[in-house]
C-alpha cells in the first residue's frame, strides 16, 4: 500500500481551544489506530491564532505536521494584515499552502505572487503544498491541462531543482490539484478526471524538473469518507487536501481508514 498524506486546511474555522481537542482526540486516535508513519503523514493547517497549540499538542517528529495556510513572501516591514513565510517557519510550522484558489480568488493573488511566495516558503525551509486547479468554466470550454500546466509553470519559474529536492526521507514540495468547482460544494471530481489531472502535473514536474525528480500529488475538493476510498486508489493521486471533513477527527481519519481497507 502506498503511503497517503492526510492534510487537512481548516480555513477561517477553529479557536486556539478547538484545536487543542482537537489535537489530542486526533493523538489518541490514531494511537489506538496504531498509525504508522511509512504508511501516513498528516498535516494540519490552523487559522494563524491556533498555529501554537497545535506545534505545542503534537509530537515534533512522526507522522503529524503543522503548516500554516498562507505567507507573505518579505520577512518584515508595512505588508499589513500580512504573515511572513518567516515568522510561520519561527512560530513552528513545517508546511505551508501556497496559492490556494481562496488565495488567488478572493485575496487576489497572481500567478507572480503564487511564485514568489512558493520561493520564500522554500528559502525559510518550509515544505510547500502548492495549490492549483481550473474553473468550472475553464473545465467546460476543454482547458482543464493548459491551465493546470500555466498555474504550475509560472510558480515553479524561479526554482531550482536543488530547493525542492527533500532530504531523501521526506519530500521538498507536495503538489495539491483542487478543481475550483469542488471546493466546498460536496460535488468532487470524478476519480478519472482527478487521476488524469493529477498524472499529468506528475509528468510535468518531471519534464521541468528532471526525470529522476518526484513530488507527492493530492487531489482537494469535496474529499470525504465516502468517495476516499475511490480517489486515494488512484495510481497518481497520493493524499488528499481535506477542507470540511478535515474539522472533526473523525470524518477526517474515515477518509484514510475508508481508503485503508479498500485496499487491503
Ligand atoms: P473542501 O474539502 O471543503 O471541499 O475544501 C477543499 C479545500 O479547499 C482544501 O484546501
Amino acid at each position: 500500500m502506498k503511503k497517503i498524506f492526510l492534510y487537512g486546511n481548516w480555513k477561517m474555522h477553529m479557536l486556539p481551544k478547538e484545536a487543542e481537542s482537537f489535537c489530542s482526540e486526533l493523538l489518541s486516535c490514531s494511537s489506538e489506530k496504531r498509525y504508522d508513519e511509512k504508511c501516513i503523514d498528516i498535516a494540519l493547517f490552523p487559522p494563524f491564532i491556533s498555529i501554537a497549540p497545535v506545534v505545542r499538542l503534537l509530537p515534533e517528529n512522526g507522522i503529524f505536521k503543522a503548516g500554516a495556510q498562507d505567507g507573505w513572501y518579505e520577512d518584515r516591514g508595512a505588508y499589513t494584515g500580512a504573515v511572513s513565510m518567516d515568522m510561520n517557519r519561527q512560530i513552528g510550522c513545517t508546511h505551508v499552502l501556497v496559492g490556494h484558489s481562496e488565495r488567488r480568488s478572493i485575496f487576489g493573488d497572481t500567478d507572480d505572487i503564487v511564485g514568489r511566495k512558493l520561493k520564500q516558503a522554500l528559502q525559510k525551509g518550509l515544505v510547500p503544498v502548492l495549490c492549483f486547479g481550473e474553473t468550472l468554466e475553464q473545465r467546460e470550454a476543454g482547458q482543464t491541462l493548459a491551465i493546470l500546466g500555466k498555474q504550475l509553470l509560472a510558480a515553479w519559474r524561479e526554482i531550482e531543482a536543488d530547493e525542492i529536492k527533500g532530504n531523501g526521507s521526506y519530500p521538498g514540495i507536495l503538489l495539491a490539484y483542487e478543481p475550483v468547482w469542488a471546493i466546498g460544494t460536496g460535488r468532487n471530481a470524478k476519480a478519472a478526471d482527478a487521476q488524469e489531472a493529477c498524472a499529468y502535473s506528475r509528468q510535468l514536474f518531471k519534464e521541468h524538473f528532471g526525470d529522476t525528480m518526484n513530488c507527492p500529488v493530492l487531489y482537494g475538493g469535496s474529499v470525504k469518507d465516502s468517495n476516499a476510498a475511490e480517489l486515494l486508489s488512484q495510481k497518481d493521486i497520493d493524499g488528499a487536501l481535506v477542507g470540511g471533513a478535515s474539522l472533526k477527527v473523525g470524518s477526517f481519519l474515515a477518509i484514510y481508514d475508508n481508503y485503508r481497507s479498500a485496499s487491503l
